[in-house]
């Protein structure tokens, strides 16, 4: 078949309408180069051939236009409607704690303990969390939600958590957390804390279900209360995390 009549598959074809899309836009995107680590690939958007791709065209140092407008000082709550994927896990979680009648820390960190995977990385995505939040919450919040990711994989038959059996089908039967997963369970198994920790990973078991109704709106009193949200917007407060939250809410800034 000629080469030039072939027909484009689905991959060309996406390329090309994205090639489209960015002829008609101002400003040049581009990829962090963590973006393509996560696609298998040693590679990185660098200038000159962008530019020469783009003639006329500078690079974008600010909103992208293809994501939902964000307030000038934006609040965790914004976040939540117009940044992060998805929020029903979360909802879930923290409705579950809330019904139960939970303590309203407890409440607050389920409703935070997945943020960076919804909005950032998997890999680590407690630590992530953990950091993005500390300047904002109680430690022990900031605490549990580190250490979550590593109790997960660790029961406590004294509270009835067992080993998810979720993560059996996610990582096979045979799969052994890290050594340094490992240590940390240890630590925060001897922790004054453990069981803010602990009660995040029992909700979690609870907040799977893709029927159940939540709303943000009944926990925006809850986030007033445990999130000191910064009068600058949050990204603009010069806290030791604000620049993790403006990458989010700008994530093809050129720098
Ligand atoms: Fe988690
Ligand atoms: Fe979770």
């Amino acid at each position: 078949m000629n080469e030039h009549h072939r027909p484009m598959t689905m991959s060309e074809r996406a390329d090309a309408l994205e090639e489209e899309k960015m002829h008609e836009m101002e400003r040049i995107l581009t990829r962090s180069t963590f973006a393509y680590l996560t696609d298998g690939k040693r590679e990185m958007d660098t200038s000159p051939p962008l530019q020469a791709k783009y003639p006329g065209h500078y690079f974008n140092m600010g909103a992208d236009p293809r994501l939902p407008p964000m307030p000038e000082k934006p609040t965790l709550v914004d976040y939540f409607r117009h940044r992060f994927a998805s929020t029903a896990h979360l909802l879930q979680s923290a409705a579950h704690a809330l019904k139960t009648g939970q303590p309203e820390k407890v409440v607050m960190a389920c409703l935070v303990h997945d943020i960076a995977i919804v909005s950032f990385i998997r890999c680590d995505h407690g630590y992530w969390g953990a950091q993005m939040i500390e300047p904002y919450v109680d430690e022990e919040i900031s605490w549990a939600v580190r250490t979550h990711q590593a109790l997960r994989f660790f029961p406590d038959e004294s509270v009835g958590y067992g080993y998810p059996d979720l993560y059996k089908s996610l990582f096979g039967p045979d799969y052994e957390p890290e050594p340094y997963i490992v240590e940390e369970y240890k630590r925060a198994r001897a922790h004054k804390w453990y069981m803010t920790s602990r009660l995040i990973c029992m909700n979690d078991i609870y907040a799977f279900d893709p029927n159940a109704k939540v709303n943000l709106d009944d926990f925006v009193d809850i986030i007033g209360r445990n999130f000191r949200q910064p009068k600058e917007g949050l990204g603009f407060d010069n806290s030791p995390s604000a620049h993790m939250w403006r990458t989010i809410l700008w994530p093809t800034r050129f720098l």
